[in-house]
């Protein structure tokens, strides 16, 4: 009896070390993947970006039919101020991406004043941080290069990696990044201070098995980024463009499947790839991105269910081309 007894006390000391030791592992493995530094390209662009040529040939057409052409105006563009008109416009841009698109406030909070991504202690404490000027904001030394390198590499000033999924950033070109920091720059300080990602023991154990990403292990931190975001002139192309933020969940083939860093409870995201949507009207396509409903009309389950805040602020135009892409391949 004593000896079996024994028995039991050692294959349970056995296991705990066995178990210990595979958590050592894992915790060393993922904090090396958070450790590791990746060199990133210096970029510069304006904030906010100039009116461009259009911009100012439409300005000044406007401003002609205001005015007797025998008057002898040279100017017609003397006494308006370019600069603020760019500014008003570079900010109404960047808050258009933020609400149609770009997630940032699903983390930051709808104030940017930070918010949280995850916050389940066994897999971690996940908080995006302060991007106002307030106390506790983490923004207002960061150059344009530091804004990059965060945004579109998910690497943070100090070189490092980050948990912040910056997969559906990648291919932001320069000028939604530059509207998106003239929109993020006007919005009033909100005073919070959020604690910096903290990881729970099945947090680590998915972070050493790769299931949870590191966005900077993907980027191409070399590659050039576009000056801007292609024309709307071509649906297709356009619309490609905009379905990138739709990645993240529905991988980058669009095929679906489970939801890297996801919640458990989350179900895999559906195919909404060329093939799986052939049989779609683009009515259907609205139903589901604007008031989340499948083709059955039943309700679409979380986190989709959440895309829709974002679908119904896309403009008529922009749903048109991301349909067309995805109906079209
Ligand atoms: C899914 C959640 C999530 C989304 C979406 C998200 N962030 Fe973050 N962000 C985070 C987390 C978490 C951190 C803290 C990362 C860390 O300290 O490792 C962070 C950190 C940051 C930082 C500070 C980095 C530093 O260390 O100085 C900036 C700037 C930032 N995010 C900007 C953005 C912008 C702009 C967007 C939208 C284009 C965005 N984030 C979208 C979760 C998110
Ligand atoms: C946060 C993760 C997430 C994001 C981002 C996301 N989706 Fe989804 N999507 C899902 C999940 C999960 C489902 C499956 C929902 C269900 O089973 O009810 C889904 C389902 C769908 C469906 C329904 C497919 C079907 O067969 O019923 C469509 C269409 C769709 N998504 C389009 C998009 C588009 C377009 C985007 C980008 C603008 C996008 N999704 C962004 C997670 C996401």
């Amino acid at each position: 009896m004593m000896r079996a007894v024994r028995g039991l006390l050692a294959l349970v000391v056995v296991v705990g070390l066995v178990l210990a030791g595979a958590f050592v592992f894992a915790r060393s493995k993922a904090l090396g993947r958070l450790d590791k530094t990746w060199p990133v390209h210096a970029v510069d662009f304006p904030v906010p970006f100039p009116l461009s040529d259009d911009e100012l040939a439409a300005l000044r057409a406007e401003k002609a039919a205001g005015l007797d052409p025998d008057a002898g105006v040279v100017d017609v563009l003397a006494g308006v101020d370019v600069n603020a008109l760019a500014q008003e416009r570079a900010v109404a841009r960047g808050k258009h991406l933020l609400e149609s698109r770009y997630g940032c406030f699903d983390c930051h909070g709808r104030d940017l004043g930070g918010g949280t991504m995850i916050d389940a202690p066994p897999v971690g404490q996940f908080f995006g941080l302060n991007l106002t000027s307030g106390k506790g904001g983490v923004v207002s030394k960061y150059t344009v290069a530091d804004w990059d390198r965060i945004v579109r590499h998910g690497v943070k000033p100090d070189g490092r990696g980050t948990i912040m999924p910056s997969v559906d950033f990648l291919s932001m070109s320069d000028q939604e990044l530059s509207d998106i920091i003239s929109y993020v720059r006007a919005l009033p300080p909100v005073d919070r201070e959020q604690p910096r990602p903290e990881f729970g023991p099945v947090g680590l154990v998915l972070l050493a098995k790769g299931d949870i990403n590191v966005t900077a292990e993907i980027a191409d931190h070399q590659k050039a980024h576009e000056r801007f975001p292609p024309s709307s002139a071509d649906p297709k192309v356009f619309g490609k463009h905009l379905a990138q933020v739709c990645v993240g969940c529905h991988g980058r083939s669009l095929k679906g499947g489970p939801i890297a860093g996801g919640d458990p409870s989350w179900p895999p995201a559906a195919d909404i790839s060329h093939s799986a949507l052939a049989s779609w009207t683009m009515e259907d396509f609205k139903r589901a991105l604007v008031e989340g409903k499948r083709k059955d009309g039943q309700p679409l389950k979380v986190p989709m269910s959440f895309i829709t805040a974002y679908g119904g602020k896309l403009t008529e135009q922009e749903l048109v081309a991301m349909w067309t892409f995805l109906h079209e391949g």
